[in-house]
């Protein structure tokens, strides 16, 4: 109710405080109606019971003033806020605006891009599509401009909740797509539902609608936003094939906590815990790539060479190959470690990788599985110079 409340304390009439407050209709409601009924124009429908401030209020941060009112009141009136006067009468709830609004926006954007980017293909305006009106988005927006504070609801924790999100997106950046708060839902569905009684009241001219509306969802996702925010978990799956490894992340929930976890080449590597699994799943793959970033060259990603690689096919000798390319090349002497040693003394199986620091950067590569360190060696020296050859680098 903070939200509520702190909204109201700011409302100069007396009447104000009980008119959008919407559970203490028992009293109040006869006196309110009677008195607006009186001003309605006859035009208009329905009646307003919201708090004429409020109305003004989020207009403002629309930058548009409806012809009807009663419909911005919808538009803010989720369906927990009953009602309860005399004569059985309810509140119109967003529901049907959001559907509408849903409908709306997709389609205004979808102009929209098909007309900004010409050249992008199906496949690329897709994702920019998903990403500018995804519910993360449009809940990002609604924090942005304190749309929060006008809904009228019921919902007990639903202040809280905004509170924690809002939190987190106060802490971004302003081009973050995914954070690490889930978006509470019905604050995405305000912003659709205020899409579409605007859509109404301009009597359905949909290039009006986008013109108003544009302001307020900037920033808008760009292409080049989205392809440097590809999705963490996509990002992992990448990394881990790019680097020969093997990722999984497993899912499990205790009660109502959510719990990703990441295994790398079958190994746990790290975990996170949220009420919904996919920002749990979002928040594992994150740390595990900053785990992968601090133990792996950070030009890895760059120089995209193991990919495909077919790390059967052993170049024999490699270690001493390697080594004289690195001389040539005047390049300092590869270092190997030992990145895995499992199993009893008697059948141990290693995993080595290699490392040279080159001018543009520093190589890595792991190779396979061998019984001696030597020969697991030998292996990571060989992918290494066939990714070498790959990409053109020797
Ligand atoms: C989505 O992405 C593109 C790129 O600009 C961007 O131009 C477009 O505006 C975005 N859409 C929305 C709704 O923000
Ligand atoms: C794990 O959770 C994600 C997100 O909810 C879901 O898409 C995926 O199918 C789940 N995987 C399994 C194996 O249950
Ligand atoms: C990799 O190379 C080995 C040896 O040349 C070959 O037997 C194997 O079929 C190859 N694997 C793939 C997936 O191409």
């Amino acid at each position: 109710m903070d939200s509520l409340l702190s909204m109201e304390e700011e409302e100069s009439s007396p009447w104000s405080p009980a008119l959008s407050f919407c559970f203490w209709f028992g009293f109040a409601f006869f006196v309110i109606k009677s008195c607006i009924c009186r001003r309605k124009k006859p035009h208009q429908e329905a009646k307003t019971n919201m708090a004429s401030s409020t109305i003004r209020a989020v207009e403002k941060i629309l930058s548009y003033r409806f012809k009807d009112k009663s419909l911005l009141e919808e538009a803010l009136t989720h369906s927990s806020c009953y009602n309860n006067n005399n004569n059985g009468e309810s509140f119109r709830s967003y529901q049907r605006l959001e559907f509408v609004g849903d409908t709306v926006l997709g389609l205004a954007l979808s102009k929209y891009l098909y007309m900004e980017y010409p050249s992008l293909d199906p496949g690329q305006l897709s994702p920019l599509h998903k990403a500018n009106i995804s519910n993360e988005k449009l809940a990002r927006v609604a924090v942005r401009h304190h749309l929060d504070s006008y809904i009228r609801h019921n919902i007990r924790d639903f202040p809280l909740k905004v509170q924690k999100f809002a939190d987190a997106v106060n802490q971004e950046d302003d081009m973050v797509l995914y954070g690490s708060v889930k978006a509470p839902k019905i604050l995405a569905d305000i912003v659709e539902s205020l899409a579409a009684a605007i859509y109404v009241d301009l009597d359905f001219d949909l290039q009006k609608l986008w013109v108003i509306f544009m302001d307020l969802l900037k920033p808008i996702v760009t292409p080049e936003v989205l392809q440097q925010q590809p999705h963490p978990v996509t990002t992992l799956y990448d990394q881990c094939q790019k680097q020969g490894r093997e990722v999984d992340i497993k899912n499990t929930s205790i009660g109502a906590k959510n719990i990703a976890s990441v295994y790398v080449d079958g190994a746990f590597f790290a975990s996170d815990s949220s009420d919904d699994m996919d920002t749990a799943r979002r928040n594992a793959a994150e740390q595990a790539l900053l785990k992968l970033s601090k133990s792996m060259p950070t030009d890895i990603g760059r120089l995209d060479f193991s990919f495909g690689l077919n790390k059967s096919f052993e170049i024999e000798e490699a270690k001493q190959k390697l080594h004289e390319v690195c001389q040539k090349k005047r390049w300092d002497s590869p270092r190997y470690s030992i990145e895995k040693e499992e199993g009893p003394s008697n059948d141990k199986k290693y995993v080595c990788s290699v490392r040279i620091a080159t001018v543009n950067g520093d190589l890595f590569m792991v190779g396979e599985e061998k019984s001696r360190v030597k020969k697991a060696e030998n292996s990571a020296a060989s992918c290494l110079i066939r990714a070498l050859l790959d990409s053109d680098i020797i």
